[in-house]
């Protein structure tokens, strides 16, 4: 199988590089991870790819260029797909016209309800019944693209919002590579 050349953009943790980087090291899995991006100097994340010897950069997303630096990686690493996990930065048009159906991203809620930030504060608020992951496409708008894969769990009475992030984190952890392997399948 010709694995597809993948960057992971991260912020923070990278649990989820963490799982697809296990994923890919099977030889069926379809992408191959060529790069790992972070505009977070301190993200954890970046750890994982130093243990797994995976290139690295630091993208300052202050900087005017910032965009230049990230596309200009992309192609040196020739990168054909992008998967964002905690990346803490709404991509520009520019990037998603380059790889337009190729950029997807992981979120933690049953979208469309619940874009943006504080998912787990506001799910209790609102005493939702259920809650969850959502891999979907990304587009211009916020949390807005196609969806590719959604699951979800019962909200019980006595859930807190760290109980609610880590039942959503190993949900995380099943529905990105399915997500994956969902879309290379079709092509
Ligand atoms: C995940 O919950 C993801 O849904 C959201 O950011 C979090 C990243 O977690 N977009 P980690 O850095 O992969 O641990």
């Amino acid at each position: 199988m010709v694995k597809r050349n993948t960057c992971i953009f991260i912020s923070g943790k990278g649990t989820n590089l963490k799982n697809l980087i296990a994923h890919s090291r099977h030889a069926n899995f379809p992408i191959k991870i060529s790069l790992v991006i972070s505009n977070n100097r301190k993200a954890e994340g970046i750890n994982y790819a130093k243990k797994f010897k995976i290139p690295y950069i630091f993208i300052n997303t202050k900087l005017k260029n910032y965009e230049n630096k990230i596309l200009l990686n992309l192609q040196k690493y020739k990168i054909s797909f992008i998967c964002l996990a905690g990346f803490m930065k709404i991509i520009s048009k520019n990037l998603i016209m380059n790889y337009q159906k190729k950029i997807i991203n992981i979120h933690p809620s049953l979208l469309p309800k619940f874009k943006g930030l504080n998912t787990f504060s506001r799910i209790l608020k609102e005493k939702e019944v259920k809650a969850g992951c959502t891999v979907h496409y990304v587009n211009e708008k916020l949390d807005g693209g196609s969806k590719i894969i959604q699951k979800f769990f019962f909200v019980n009475d006595d859930d807190n919002e760290l109980i609610l992030q880590e039942k959503t984190h190993k949900l995380e952890y099943r529905a990105f590579p399915e997500a994956i392997i969902k879309i290379f399948r079709k092509n």
